[in-house]
């Protein structure tokens, strides 16, 4: 009984290659041949198929992976998957040469979809949300994070936060929520950005932490946004809260936003085109982790790269994301957005899928739980048919994936 515990309903794959990930090893840490064992939707072996227990190949469900890659479950780690409609409209406006601030400026940008998600239902949100979830889904993501910040108020932040949770329900992957009130003015602040803060760093956040429907909290900070001491504001509350915070830093000019949050402890700071060295220096020392968003530097034509080299020099972690929004990223291929981490910013392969992997776990907080193939963590595999990890990086626009595994089924 005790061999038939242990045992239990276990799940092995073998006769597979691995890219464990696992931490303070070489080259991804990979098994040429591995093999993963699950049980109770945990990872409880994953290394070589020689020293796996014997008791798991004799009672297991058995899967050939006839030599497949293994890595761990993707994780697309900042997104604003949740929103309605889109704004192919501006997209039009700056191809005639307009810049995404004077679109903004113009009663354009994140404002116009904040009217789009307030006549939204949370059942429509939803419903517009699963198409794009699911096409991160069908690369092998297991783990994606949702912010609000198309709400812009009490009600509709919350009902955007309640439209992320949901999907969760409705598939099978794990969904982490960020509360993104300081995201942009909402018209009916009439330009007082200092008595909106207020609104967040109190009521909102109040009521969100209370209904326990932010995992934590973002903001923006930028000349078109909020100030860093407007986000020191929220991050003070946050912190009240006992919430994490991350932040939308250094993308359209330098305000210091990189060494803002590293002052906070931040899980991360995102985007990052303009930090400099004071900024990665802070982040180093703090454990912020960088996240890159490539797909938001290509779609608005950004000329500034975010300060790779300078991560590396200080020991930056990166993670990379695709920043799935309607405005600045449509973007819903993690893929694709390796591929564009690889080619734009010069990050090795080795980096782009760390990022999408161990770091983008790190950069949500689930490092314990999720990101590397290691015993303990959550069974979220991706199944590949491909012949070197390379190839995950550097295609564009075909998905080699063979199997989704999301707490081991
Ligand atoms: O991550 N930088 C601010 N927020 C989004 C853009 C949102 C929008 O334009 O709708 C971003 O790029
Ligand atoms: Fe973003």
């Amino acid at each position: 009984m005790a061999g038939e515990q242990s045992t239990g309903s276990a799940r092995v794959w073998r006769n597979a290659r691995l890219a464990t990930l696992a931490e303070g090893l070489a080259r991804l840490g990979v098994v040429d041949h591995g093999a993963v064992a699950a049980r109770g939707g945990r990872i409880v072996f994953a290394g070589p198929e020689s020293d796996m227990p014997s008791h798991f190949s004799e009672a297991a469900e058995i899967i050939d992976c006839h030599g497949r890659w293994i890595t761990p479950g993707l994780i697309d780690c900042h997104t604003h998957l949740v929103h309605a409609g889109n704004r192919a409209n501006e997209f039009e406006m700056r191809l005639a040469g307009a810049s995404y601030e004077e679109v903004a400026r113009a009663g354009g940008g994140i404002v116009s979809s904040v009217k789009s998600l307030r006549v939204a239902s949370e059942a429509e949100l939803v419903a517009q949300t699963l198409p794009r979830l699911d096409a991160l889904i069908s690369e092998g993501v297991t783990t994606v994070e949702a912010k609000s910040g198309y709400g812009l108020d009490l009600d509709n932040e919350a009902k955007s936060l309640r439209a992320a949770r949901r999907l969760a329900e409705l598939r099978p992957v794990t969904v982490r929520t960020t509360f993104l009130g300081a995201h942009a003015l909402p018209p009916e602040a009439n330009g007082d950005k200092d008595a909106y803060i207020g609104l967040v760093a109190g009521p909102m956040l109040d009521k969100i932490a209370a209904e326990g429907l932010a995992d934590a909290v973002d903001g923006f900070c930028e000349g078109i946004a909020f100030s860093p001491e407007q986000m020191a504001r929220v991050f003070d509350a946050a912190r009240a809260k006992g919430l994490p915070v991350k932040l939308h830093a250094d993308q359209l000019s330098n305000l210091g936003g990189a060494a803002l949050a590293a002052s906070y402890g931040a899980l991360s700071a995102d985007h990052l085109e303009y930090t400099d060295e004071v900024g990665a220096a802070a982040m180093a020392k703090a454990g912020t982790v960088a996240v890159i968003l490539p797909g938001a530097y290509y779609f608005i034509r950004e000329t500034k790269k975010p300060p790779v080299g300078l991560f590396r020099q200080h020991g930056v972690k990166m993670a990379i994301a695709t920043d799935n929004n309607p405005g600045t990223s449509p973007l819903t291929s993690l893929l694709l957005t390796m591929n564009m981490a690889a080619t734009l910013f010069a990050m090795t392969v080795d980096e782009c899928i760390a990022g999408v992997t161990r770091e983008a776990a790190r950069a949500l907080g689930l490092q314990a739980e999720t990101g590397t193939l290691e015993t303990g963590k959550w069974a979220d595999l991706a199944i590949w048919d491909i012949e070197s990890p390379a190839e995950l990086v550097y295609r564009m626009g075909f998905n080699p994936l063979h199997a989704r595994i999301w707490r081991g089924k």
